[in-house]
């Protein structure tokens, strides 16, 4: 069966640690992706050292060298499908990314952002809902388009917010909530069970839930 298994890349900017959770997650022969290539647009990024002890093929394209987005964008396109990448996650990749490259990979292009989608677009994610005084917080998995932390929602995952809460102890919380919901999300979208559908993703098959609600609740 693992001819059948989809070729994904992950792009990282940092640590890598949802990264480092995808690895795992397809370590198992049955996980219907596997790694092809780990690529940083920041040389020295921890997460590609990491990649690279788990026995990947990692790249570094970085931006810096680029004249402008575009050219960027170019290079990392060929590096992705020299590499035979059929699908790509974003992993704390922290570039935003032209139309131009989003055509390319639609639908086939995936994020991870901490906030429950479509609320908290943007940075300070975990800062911003302790503000609002939400009670339940988490993180989403999607496709990606043009506009920034939006696009059909793959897989969702909740968490409590306390009263006790610091941006750090939520941020750590929704961390490992991410650990969970992407490689759910990437083995619904490898293994066609995620499939677009009028601007939305519809979950196929009786037993594929993609929301996860933390187990330490507290509630
Ligand atoms: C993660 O929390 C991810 O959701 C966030 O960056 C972090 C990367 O951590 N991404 C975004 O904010 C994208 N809008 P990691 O490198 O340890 O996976």
């Amino acid at each position: 069966m693992s001819a059948a298994r989809k070729k994904t890349a992950i792009l990282i900017s940092g640590r890598g640690s949802n990264m480092t959770a995808l690895i795992a997650a397809a370590a198992d022969p049955a996980f219907p992706a596997e790694i092809v290539l780990v690529l940083s647009n920041r040389p020295g990024a921890p997460g590609l050292e990491r990649a690279a002890a788990a026995g990947l093929a990692t790249a570094t394209v970085d931006h810096k060298a680029y004249p402008d987005r575009e050219a960027f964008e170019r290079d990392m396109d060929a590096r992705l499908t020299g590499a035979g990448a059929e699908l790509v996650c974003l992993a704390g990749f922290m570039r935003v990314l032209t139309p131009w490259f989003i055509g390319r990979w639609t639908g086939r292009l995936i994020n991870i952002h901490p906030s429950l989608m479509p609320a908290f677009r943007g940075l300070h994610t975990h800062e911003r809902a302790i503000a609002e005084g939400v009670k339940i917080h988490g993180c989403t998995v999607h496709h990606v388009v043009p506009d920034v932390d939006a696009g059909p929602i793959i897989a969702q995952a909740a968490v409590p917010v306390l009263s006790e809460d610091t941006p750090e102890t939520l941020g750590a919380r929704v961390l490992e909530a991410e650990h969970r919901v992407y490689p759910l999300a990437l083995a619904l979208t490898a293994s066609g069970r995620a499939v677009l559908e009028g601007g939305r993703v519809i979950t196929l098959g009786t037993t594929a839930s993609s929301a996860l609600i933390s187990p330490n609740s507290g509630v």
